[in-house]
């Protein structure tokens, strides 16, 4: 059995549809106060929760997460809403065994504000993203992509409820697939 941690950075409402899907070893989150911690313990899923602050640098703060990764064998680590951009560290010890989910049409609207970069844009679609992680900002090798449309009556809440439905969606398909391979 392939093993799955998730990291979050705040609400983890991602997090919540993959624990709902598959068994989670772990969540982590780099804030002690964010929502997906109290998400984790409703569904009785295992969590740390540490900030890069606490840490002399972000490689001692990346070696302390390495540590939680191994000890617990994990396979495959699922970003989903963590808001840091991996480091040289870690991802030299979990390069390809790394995924995340953006709420854009990748390479569209990269980074921190995706769903409201494409809003203002004023795009007829924009879309979610699955990828590989790398050293860039959501620029890593793209696993599947799906679109999603702008209607005429959007607001940006309702346009970003429909793409947060697509990740809810796609995310589990995706980690199925690896899960299986
Ligand atoms: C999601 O839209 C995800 O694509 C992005 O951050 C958001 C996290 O939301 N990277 P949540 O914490 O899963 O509710």
């Amino acid at each position: 059995m392939k093993k799955i941690a998730v990291f979050a950075s705040g609400s983890g409402s991602n997090f919540q549809v993959i624990a709902e899907n598959f068994s989670v070893e772990f969540v982590f989150s780099d804030h002690r106060d964010a929502y997906v911690l109290e998400r984790a313990e409703k569904l009785g899923v295992l969590s740390y929760a540490f900030e890069l602050k606490e840490f002399d640098d972000k490689a001692s703060y990346e070696e302390a997460i390495i540590d939680l990764l191994d000890l617990h064998q994990i396979d495959l680590v699922c970003l989903a809403g963590y808001m840091k951009i991996v480091g040289p560290k870690l991802l030299s010890a979990y390069e390809g065994r790394m995924i995340n989910i953006h709420p854009a049409y990748l390479p569209e609207f990269p980074g921190a504000h995706g769903i409201l970069d494409a809003w203002e844009a004023g795009v007829p679609e924009s879309g979610v993203t699955i990828h590989w992680v790398d050293s860039g900002v959501d620029t890593g090798q793209i696993i599947k992509q799906v679109r999603v449309p702008r209607l005429p009556d959007d607001t940006i809440e309702s346009f970003e409820n429909r793409i947060h439905q697509a990740e809810y969606a796609v995310y589990p398909q995706v980690i199925k697939e690896i899960l299986h391979d």
